[in-house]
């Protein structure tokens, strides 16, 4: 079984209240600034780990087509939830990012908010971009973020939010380990007199192990940015962005 099937399972209610500090539509314009700088104009495209399809929804109101997928039932329940009660037809799928069959292809595909991290075995990872390229048309683009070994040797995951009046209140604490380059995150939740608690586990991906992989499986001039700029990854980058060309 996937590692992460055991995680963003009983969060996935709570995750857009947990969310809601995150600036996706900044997310969203980024993305349509890496597009024009491949200079790609896709209309059809995949969200990978698409979460409760927040981009999804932002992405179809820019005028896209959008189709997402993710691992966790729960989570894909919530976007399924959302689009439903908004009216937006956007097509949701319970699948694993390593292993997948949309059954069509698409202009271009995403994944955001370090999802591919959560594939802890390379060879997983492999398989994951092996994947995307298979429903990737020839030109097309692929677009993911990935956290950075730096991010979580400052320990990017301890954080907690245990006011009072918080929804939800959380602790979590992370575990690095620099030889196998994993940190597990044990993230427990408080909701009103119950608790639950999900581990996460992440792996972080040398730049030029990803350019690798990419390239094995079918993708070219491949461009690496320190997130959120168009700026190269700098030693103290926690976040990187590729964009690579379906070739
Ligand atoms: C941090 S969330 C990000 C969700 C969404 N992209 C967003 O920006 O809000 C990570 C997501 O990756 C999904 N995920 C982790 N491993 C996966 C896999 N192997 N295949 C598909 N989805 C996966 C999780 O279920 C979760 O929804």
């Amino acid at each position: 079984m996937p590692t992460s099937a055991r995680s963003f399972g009983q969060v996935a209610p709570y995750y857009d209240d947990l969310m809601k500090q995150v600036p996706y539509r900044m997310w969203g314009g980024y993305y349509l600034l890496l597009l024009a700088n491949q200079d790609i104009h896709p209309h059809k495209i995949l969200d990978i780990c698409c979460g409760t399809g927040t981009m999804c929804e932002l992405l179809t109101d820019e005028g896209f087509e959008m189709e997402g997928l993710d691992l966790s039932e729960g989570m894909v329940a919530e976007a399924r939830r959302k689009a439903k009660k908004k009216h937006l037809n956007i097509r949701y799928e319970v699948a694993d990012a390593a292993n997948f069959d949309m059954g069509t292809t698409y202009d271009a595909a995403f994944s955001f908010f370090d999802s591919l991290n959560n594939i802890v075995d390379p060879d997983r990872l492999q398989s994951a971009f092996r994947t995307a390229a298979r429903h990737v048309v020839p030109g097309g683009s692929f677009i993911f973020d990935l956290n950075t070994a730096y991010a979580f040797e400052q320990s990017l995951f301890d954080q907690e939010n245990m006011r009072a009046n918080a929804k939800l209140r959380y602790k979590w604490t992370g575990d690095w380990d620099p030889s196998s380059r994993i940190i597990t995150v044990d993230m427990r939740f408080w909701y009103q007199d119950q608790s639950f608690r999900e581990i996460h586990v992440q792996r972080a991906y040398g730049e030029s192990e990803v350019r690798e992989m990419l390239l094995n499986a079918g993708f070219g001039e491949i461009q690496v940015f320190n997130s959120y700029t168009l700026n190269p990854p700098r030693p103290k980058s926690d976040r990187l962005h590729f964009a690579a060309r379906r070739l």
